[in-house]
């Protein structure tokens, strides 16, 4: 069985109404809905063999009307159910943790949950004592879910306009044809013209979108695009990117499913003319045969 059915609404609805929901309405999340989450992550599968921890947690001590301390900002109310992660630090790991969260992120959604990505603003002190964070193991990010709160949420609403959420770029600047210098347009993508939508419409930290996609012949190539900062702008930790990348990835493999096109990801980097230092290879995409 696919895991597209495993949600009862079209996957290509739920990705194109979802967005960040940072302000909560405070109801607790009924217990059948947790059990249902819970069965839905067992299902899923890592790629690569990356290894990834998930668990839905209840931080008690996080006063849920307040606008929580998550690190520097206090972006999220209303809520004190998150789903966390961890990892052994890898850039698989952290590809895959974007991917099958994701997943996640999109069955809530179905269920009628709003849930956020944090990786920038949260205090992961809490979270690293609820998961028993062991040795080798990062917690990169949590995803915030509760029931939207109706009404304006005026930091939420701020924040949005600060990384302009509601904005993404467009197909000529992420999708190509062979090398870098080709754009893949919505008619030349045929079938796979949905997938790659979905892809376009995926959330990103601070909305960077940093993917970057290569059809060749009906092999997809995905790849970061990073501008190369000056040494002493560099930042240190773990690699945003790579979650991102994931994230997309489970919409492309997702509506590639839910439109009956089945295939597999694999890793060979291809030689591709234009690839500079500013793009980095993550995973491709084949069509079973
Ligand atoms: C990996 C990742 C990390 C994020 N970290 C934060 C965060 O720390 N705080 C926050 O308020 N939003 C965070 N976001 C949400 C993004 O700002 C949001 O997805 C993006 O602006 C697009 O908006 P949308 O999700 O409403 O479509 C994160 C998103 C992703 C995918």
């Amino acid at each position: 069985m696919g895991l597209t059915q495993n949600f009862p609404r079209p996957i290509q609805e739920l990705i194109k109404e979802r967005i960040s929901i940072r302000g909560y309405d405070n109801h607790e999340i009924p217990v059948e809905f947790i059990e249902k989450i819970n069965s839905f992550m067992y299902r899923l599968s890592n790629l690569f063999e990356a290894q990834l921890r998930m668990e839905i947690l209840q931080i008690t001590s996080f006063e849920k009307d307040e606008y929580l301390k998550l690190g520097s900002y206090k972006v999220i109310r209303g809520t004190n159910t998150f789903l966390a992660a961890a990892h052994p630090k890898d850039k698989l790991n952290l590809l895959n943790a974007g991917y099958v969260m994701e997943h996640v992120v999109l069955y809530a959604q179905a269920l009628g949950l709003g849930t956020c990505w944090l990786s920038i603003t949260f205090n992961r002190d809490a979270f690293i004592k609820a998961l028993q964070l062991k040795g080798n193991e990062i917690m990169p990010v949590i995803i915030s879910m509760g029931f939207p709160q109706t009404g304006i949420d005026l930091i939420g609403g701020y924040y949005r306009t600060l990384v302009k959420s509601r904005t993404r770029k467009a197909w000529k600047e992420l999708f190509f044809v062979d090398d870098f210098s080709h754009q893949l347009s919505r008619h030349s993508a045929g079938l796979f013209a949905d997938s790659l939508e979905m892809v376009r419409l995926s959330p990103s930290g601070y909305n960077h979108q940093p993917w970057r996609i290569i059809r060749q012949g009906d092999l997809f190539h995905f790849y970061i695009f990073r501008k190369i900062l000056p040494e002493n702008k560099r930042k240190v930790g773990f690699n945003m990117a790579f979650l991102d990348c994931g994230i997309c990835m489970a919409h492309f493999a997702l509506t590639n499913e839910a439109n009956g096109i089945a295939g597999d990801w694999f890793l060979q980097e291809p030689e591709i003319a234009g690839k500079t230092d500013e793009h980095t290879y993550v995973a491709s995409w084949k069509p079973s045969v």
